[in-house]
């Protein structure tokens, strides 16, 4: 048996398409047509996220001395978002184009002059890509062989529409209609979205979806200080949904309105050496993807610029994950400062310090700050698991399997009991009772329909690590039966004991 393994070129679609067949994400509210911006997780989706989020919890909260977890409301006092800035700064530039009345986000609408012969004889714009300047050179080449123009051609100079003059917005194409003058100047649009708290619908009662968990921990800091028995260096944990009324939802999971996230903030001495703890934070990030199963080779880090970050923060790390769509953010690691305690103190009037032994002062800690989303995480664990193979059998037969390569702490199902024929009643009855054993403690599925070579190929398109056979022999020889590996494929008999000491070591 040899096979080849390739990456589909179309590696989104392709997982689109394999989430919506086998159950795992579909769109929201589809059956009127979706919601753009919202998803729903299927039965195997489910199983996937929530293997996600305890691996996450068993390793930050529950394997660590320092980290405690907590779960806060989604709506909180409006105060709060006052206090932290979201109010007034949480805000993404957009641009409306008045004639087809598409919204983009300033950011992402990149634009060029046209130069020919040192004149700026028009402007060209394209929505951000992987390519955005080729595309705006060919653009511009397109309109110069159009217009007939005469003269050499500048090569583009791509800026996006925070950069763009009052004079340039007027000569800007809309991507929509391709005309010039129909698109706005950039301005501020806040994501939160709004709700009212009780009866009255007026001022007073506005409150918000929170657009982070993070400022959960920062409004109980004291309650979990003087609750628990945390010293410094200690951090707080919480995994929960999110809401931000993005501009452009876009790729699939990757952006969307409604979202999950897995945050911690962990506080430190004001005059603790803050860049190495930010460094082993970002570190154990790193090592923490890589223990679900992503590629060191589709990790990399991005240090934010010191001009671009808020004027509170020390310094920011993004990891970034490959995906087919570009290279992307997958987890901020922040060193925030006492930025928020100190907000938060000051908005409530509530002093959120801590009392040092040593100096005899009271002082308000800083704080890194990991923040990971759940269904960012979930997306590239299915772009890093996805793979098409020509399979070429025995006989010298080929054919296609598609295998997700899950890892084993992840995957939805663990095990799949398949009896080798349904209408064999001693095999049916001992994989009933193997299945009944092993779903006490695993994920497990049981199938006896179709060929067994169906019901593998049904296995690994889901990413089940490990198929059991139960065959004549297991009932008429020594009990064991037929251990598939996923993605070897490979066949080997094995005793119940040892199954249950392989998922012991691979599945936690
Ligand atoms: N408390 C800090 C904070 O929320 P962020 O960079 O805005 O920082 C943290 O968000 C993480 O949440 C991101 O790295 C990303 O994984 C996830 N995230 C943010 N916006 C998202 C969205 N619209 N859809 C899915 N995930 C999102």
């Amino acid at each position: 048996m040899s096979t080849s393994n390739a990456t589909p070129d179309n590696l989104m679609e392709a997982i689109v398409s394999l989430a919506k067949r086998r159950g795992f994400v579909f769109p929201s509210s589809e059956i009127y047509g979706g919601l753009n911006g919202f998803f729903d997780y299927g039965p195997l989706g489910v199983e996937l996220k929530k293997n996600i989020r305890d691996a996450w919890w068993r390793d930050m909260v529950q394997r660590r001395d320092d980290v405690v977890g907590i779960e806060t409301s989604i709506i909180m006092h409006p105060k709060v978002w006052q206090a932290s800035g979201h109010v007034d700064g949480f805000t993404d530039p957009l641009v409306d184009c008045k004639v087809s009345k598409q919204r983009y986000r300033a950011d992402q609408l990149f634009f060029s002059p046209v130069v020919i012969d040192g004149q700026t004889v028009a402007y060209v714009s394209a929505l951000e890509s992987e390519d955005t300047a080729a595309q705006l050179q060919a653009a511009a080449e397109t309109y110069k062989r159009k217009k007939a123009l005469q003269g050499p051609l500048a090569p583009v100079q791509p800026r996006d529409m925070t950069e763009a003059q009052p004079d340039e917005i007027a000569r800007i194409p809309s991507p929509a209609t391709g005309e010039p003058g129909s698109l706005t100047p950039p301005r501020a649009f806040n994501m939160m979205f709004e709700t009212y708290v009780g009866a009255l619908r007026d001022a007073s009662s506005v409150s918000y979806l929170r657009p982070e968990t993070a400022q959960g921990m920062f409004v109980d800091f004291k309650n979990v200080v003087d609750t628990g028995r945390v010293k410094l260096p200690f951090g707080i944990a919480q995994i929960g949904k999110s809401f931000r009324n993005e501009i452009t939802p876009r790729n699939f999971i990757f952006r969307s309105r409604e979202f999950e996230q897995m945050e911690m903030e962990y506080f430190i001495h004001e005059d603790a050496d803050w860049a190495k703890c930010h460094q082993e934070w970002i570190e154990w990030c790193r090592r923490w993807l890589m223990s679900i199963g992503l590629p060191e080779a589709h990790l990399s880090l991005y240090a934010h610029p010191k001009e671009k970050l808020a004027f509170y923060s020390k310094g920011t790390v993004d990891i970034m994950f490959r995906y087919p769509f570009g290279v992307q953010e997958l987890w901020g690691i922040a060193a925030r400062g006492n930025y928020d305690l100190g907000q938060h103190a000051q908005a409530s009037g509530k002093p959120q310090e801590i009392f040092d032994e040593a100096t005899k002062k009271k002082f308000v800690p800083h704080v890194i700050e990991p923040a990971v989303g759940v269904d960012r995480i979930f997306l590239a664990v299915l772009c890093a698991a996805y793979a098409e193979e020509d399979v070429t059998d025995d006989k010298g037969a080929v054919e296609k399997r598609t295998v997700l390569r899950l890892s084993p702490r992840i995957a939805p199902v663990k095990v799949a009991v398949l009896p080798l024929l349904k209408n064999k009643e001693h095999l049916v009855a001992r994989a009933r009772e193997l299945y009944q054993r092993l779903q006490r403690r695993y994920a497990v599925f049981y199938d006896d329909g179709g060929a067994i070579g169906r019901r593998y190929r049904r296995q690994d398109e889901i990413g089940t690590p490990w198929c059991v056979t139960i065959d004549f022999d297991t009932v008429e020889k020594d009990g064991s039966f037929t251990l598939r590996e996923r993605d070897s494929m490979q066949q080997r008999r094995i005793q119940e004991a040892e199954l249950f000491a392989l998922l012991d070591e691979y599945v936690h």
